[in-house]
């Protein structure tokens, strides 16, 4: 008997799409907002200038002559395609040469580069671990550790963020789970924009015998002197077994890495899915990776990473002198502290966080708007993030937009959390 099932049937009947009906009726949706112009500190957005605090162009080398030139050469001499697999006719010599440039960068022995960051940790994730494995992973990864979590088959077994006792008891449990185990952590929390406590997990994976693999996305070329990430920052490179990173960030293109042994690098080659079956990444995106990626690795790198911590740093204690909850600097073993360009400002309940969002994007402030999945329920918060090219006229004009909107929001829907 034919089924009665239509599988379309969700795409009617799905809880959000009430939601973004309702949201949509008085243009308060905050995603697809439509870009006219380069990601710089001010960009032309539906009609008019606003000032963007919500791209991950933490360098700000998007605009930089020398990437721009390194996508033109690429292009020139490669065409806009390279229409078909790494595995096949899809390997360029630029692709080599970018795989050789951040291993040397990351100290690691081998380097793979994957068409986007989420396929590299789809590629990396759902190959090394199969069906018999364990993966302990903190609640604030990244989707695309999930996603790879699922490709595995593995077992999952996820900590709340940050909690080191629950990642211990996880790593108790997978003791019994009778395979292999890794432990995936960000770096640098997409959403939370604190720094992962690497050196606890580090000894905790290396009591337990597990692998330690660390998503780079928001690290790199941002914390270390050498501008290769948290874990640089923290001292831990040699206690992590994987590095992942991605190119749609601080290296102003697309694209993604793996870095690590070269065994394991040779073997994601042959058997990584996500590298193997799909068209690798077009001459544009190399070339400008590339060129982006030996800017940080220049003596200009420095002051580069220097420049988008201070604008991290006076935005957040910014916006906390107006009032508002910041996510707090992290506390590293050094006694020091550290403020990444992800700067959250907590709101809490989405429709509030909605409200404010837009009240800020008609008063001509871009940040993005995170709900629940990307945050836990209830924890809808304001994504704000920085670029090294932000100038600090640009940064306060940001803050007095912010007070305003506060004081008018406040008038009319209620105080806003506190500083904690
Ligand atoms: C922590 C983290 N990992 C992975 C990714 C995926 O990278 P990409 O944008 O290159 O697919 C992102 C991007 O949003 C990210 O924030």
């Amino acid at each position: 008997m034919p089924t009665t099932i239509d599988v379309f049937e969700k795409a009617r009947t799905h809880e959000r799409v009430a939601q973004l009906h309702a949201a949509g009726e008085v243009d308060l949706i905050p995603y697809f907002r439509r870009l006219e112009s380069a990601t710089a500190p001010v960009v032309e957005m539906e009609g008019r200038a606003r000032i963007m605090l919500g791209s991950n162009n933490y360098l700000g080398l998007t605009s930089d002559p020398r990437v721009l030139q390194a996508a033109h050469d690429a292009i020139d001499r490669y065409g806009s395609g390279v229409t078909g697999s790494r595995l096949l006719n899809g390997t360029l010599d630029i692709h080599l040469e970018l795989e050789a440039e951040l291993a040397d960068w990351l100290g690691t022995e081998a380097a793979i580069v994957y068409t986007t960051g989420h396929h590299a940790n789809l590629g990396a994730i759902g190959t090394i671990l199969g069906p018999g494995d364990t993966v302990i992973v903190d609640s604030g990864d990244h989707a695309s550790i999930l996603d790879g979590v699922l490709l595995s088959r593995a077992k999952m077994r996820p900590f709340r963020h940050n909690r080191l006792d629950l990642l211990e008891r996880r790593l108790q449990q997978a003791e019994s789970d009778g395979g292999g185990v890794l432990v995936v952590v960000d770096g640098v929390f997409s959403m939370e924009g604190d720094v992962a406590p690497l050196h606890e997990i580090a000894d905790l994976s290396e009591r337990y015998g597990a692998r330690l693999m660390v998503d780079e996305a928001h690290g790199l070329g941002v914390l270390g002197a050498r501008g290769a990430g948290a874990s640089e920052l923290l001292g831990v490179e040699d206690r992590v077994d994987l590095r992942m990173a991605t190119f749609s960030k601080s290296l102003a293109s697309c694209g993604g890495v793996i870095a690590g042994p070269a065994d394991v690098i040779d073997f994601l080659r042959i058997q990584s899915r996500p590298f193997l079956f799909t068209a690798s990444g077009v001459p544009a995106a190399v070339g400008s990776a590339l060129a982006a990626t030996r800017i940080c690795r220049s003596d200009e790198g420095p002051a580069l990473f220097a420049s988008v911590l201070d604008n991290a740093s006076y935005l957040n204690r910014g916006l906390h002198a107006l009032g508002f909850h910041v996510v707090e600097p992290t506390a590293l073993p050094d006694g020091t502290t550290v403020t990444t360009p992800v700067v959250p400002v907590l709101v809490g309940d989405d429709w509030r966080a909605a409200f404010l969002w837009k009240a800020l994007y008609d008063a001509g402030v871009f940040v993005n708007l995170a709900l629940h999945p990307a945050v836990p329920p209830g924890g809808a918060l304001l994504r704000t993030s920085v670029m090294a090219t932000h100038e600090r006229a640009t940064l306060d004009e940001a803050l007095a937009t912010f007070e305003r909107v506060k004081r008018d929001f406040e008038a009319e829907h209620g105080p806003l959390p506190s500083p904690a």
